[in-house]
């Protein structure tokens, strides 16, 4: 029998320390196979459930680690797989193989890792390299060692080695989920729940490694058959505007267009008849375009404008922000209408060069100082009309 939803108290079922259990019901490769990266679409089935979200939402997903990379830890330790170990987080006793695949990051190398190895080696010259490593003045060495070098290439240096297996366990860190943007609107499908999610490769010694979540997501998890255990992280302010006239600018290049899909695709059911304009970007036109045809079909049914930036298309690249720059009158007539403007993606470059962009757009068209325009920009923040989901 369906669950009744009432997001007001639904929600609050599932926390971190209360999943919802669900199974992914389809993942289809949304990059064409010559395209330089790989990015999924997939449906979770939430038919049992009462999970509730609204556009903005993340969804929390607490990913396993691959069977194979805790094997390889178990035989650098030289300890088996089926043995009992009490878990002091959880109080719990259980298996090595349950630990170090559901419960311990056994990628990240921790500096309490280290600290333990170099107190419990009985080998002067690890020692020595291991003090220097651990002295004060190394920090930003330490820092540098620690983000080059994850638990299985530390293992392979200094294993095997006479440290209790509780002590190695304990300085792992736990498991943490990963967030995904949501990508489907609740009220357009109400049993499923929808995710964009690209693979993080690393290549490293001519090997690639994967992120631990979205390989498992990607690569591991059976479809039907692997029980998620998730639960939904609400957004505040990251989210449609109440006013359904209001336009609303969503930039957002890779995987950041997924929650625009879900702003869409809620606002063209609920009747919104403000405007809406994405800018996405991508590599290559031919292989990254994701949901090419849902959003020609909103152009041609002009139900939204677009604007797109394939950075590998040509020699020099292009980003969703030049794209915004050359719509700058636009832009700034959208925005003196109330437009909403929105971001979504990597944190780490494109969302600072995209606010540079809009800031640079606020200060031409408007025809004001740097200053001027880092205020306007701030009060469109105060209103809640410029509003970032990056990571
Ligand atoms: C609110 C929110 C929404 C998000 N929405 C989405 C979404 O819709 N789709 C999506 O795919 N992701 C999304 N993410 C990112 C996602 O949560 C994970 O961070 C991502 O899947 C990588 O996790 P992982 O476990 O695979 O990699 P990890 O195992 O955590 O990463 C391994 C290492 O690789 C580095 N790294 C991380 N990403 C990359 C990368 N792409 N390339 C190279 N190195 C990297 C990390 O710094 C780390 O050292 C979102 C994050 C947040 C906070
Ligand atoms: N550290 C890494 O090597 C790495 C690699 C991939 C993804 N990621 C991270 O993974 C997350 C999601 O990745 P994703 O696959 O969804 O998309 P993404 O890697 O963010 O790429 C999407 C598009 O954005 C372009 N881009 C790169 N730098 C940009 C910038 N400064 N401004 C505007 N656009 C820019 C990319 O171009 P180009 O790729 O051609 O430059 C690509 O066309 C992000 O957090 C990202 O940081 C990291």
């Amino acid at each position: 029998m369906p669950i009744p939803k009432d997001s007001s108290v639904c929600n609050q079922l599932y926390s971190r320390k209360n999943p919802a259990f669900i199974s992914i019901s389809e993942r289809i490769l949304l990059t064409k196979p010559e395209s330089t990266k790989k990015t999924f679409h997939f449906v979770l089935d939430i038919r049992n459930t009462a999970i509730t979200f609204k556009p903005g939402d993340a969804i929390a997903i607490y990913p396993e680690n691959d069977p194979l990379i805790a094997l390889e830890v178990s035989q650098l330790l030289q300890q088996d797989l089926k043995q009992q170990i009490y878990y002091a987080r959880s109080s719990k006793t259980l298996s090595l193989y349950e630990l170090l695949v559901k419960e311990k990051n056994i990628s990240r190398l921790t500096s309490s890792m280290v600290k333990t190895f170099c107190s419990y080696t009985q080998n002067p010259q690890e020692k020595k390299q291991l003090e220097e490593l651990l002295h004060p003045q190394s920090k930003e060495h330490l820092v540098q060692y620690l983000t080059q070098t994850n638990v299985i290439d530390f293992l392979k240096t200094y294993a095997p080695i006479n440290i209790p297996l509780e002590k190695f366990c304990e300085n792992l860190s736990p498991l943490l989920p990963r967030f995904y943007s949501i990508a489907s609107s609740q009220l357009a499908h109400p049993d499923r729940l929808e995710l964009t999610i690209v693979l993080v490769e690393m290549k490293k010694n001519n090997c690639i490694q994967y992120g631990t979540g979205s390989h498992f997501l990607c690569n591991l998890a059976k479809l039907e058959e692997t029980k998620l255990a998730v639960y939904i992280q609400p957004t505040i302010d990251f989210t449609i505007p109440e006013d359904s006239t209001a336009p609303i600018i969503m930039v957002g290049p890779g995987t950041g267009v997924a929650p625009f899909r879900s702003f869409i695709q809620e606002r063209l059911i609920k009747g919104h008849t403000g405007k809406n304009w994405l800018f996405f970007g991508e590599r290559n036109r031919k292989y990254d375009f994701f949901y090419q045809d849902f959003w020609e079909n909103l152009v041609t049914t002009k139900k939204l404008n677009l604007d797109l930036a394939f950075s590998r298309d040509q020699e020099d690249k292009v980003y969703v922000q030049h794209k915004l720059l050359m719509q700058a009158s636009k832009i700034w007539h959208w925005l003196k209408e109330g437009a909403y403007f929105y971001i979504c993606g990597d944190a780490k470059q494109m969302s600072k060069d995209v606010e540079k962009a809009l800031e640079q757009i606020i200060c031409s068209q408007g025809k004001l100082s740097q200053e001027e325009a880092l205020i306007y920009v701030k009060a469109l923040k105060k209103q809640k009309r410029y509003v970032k989901e990056v990571y």
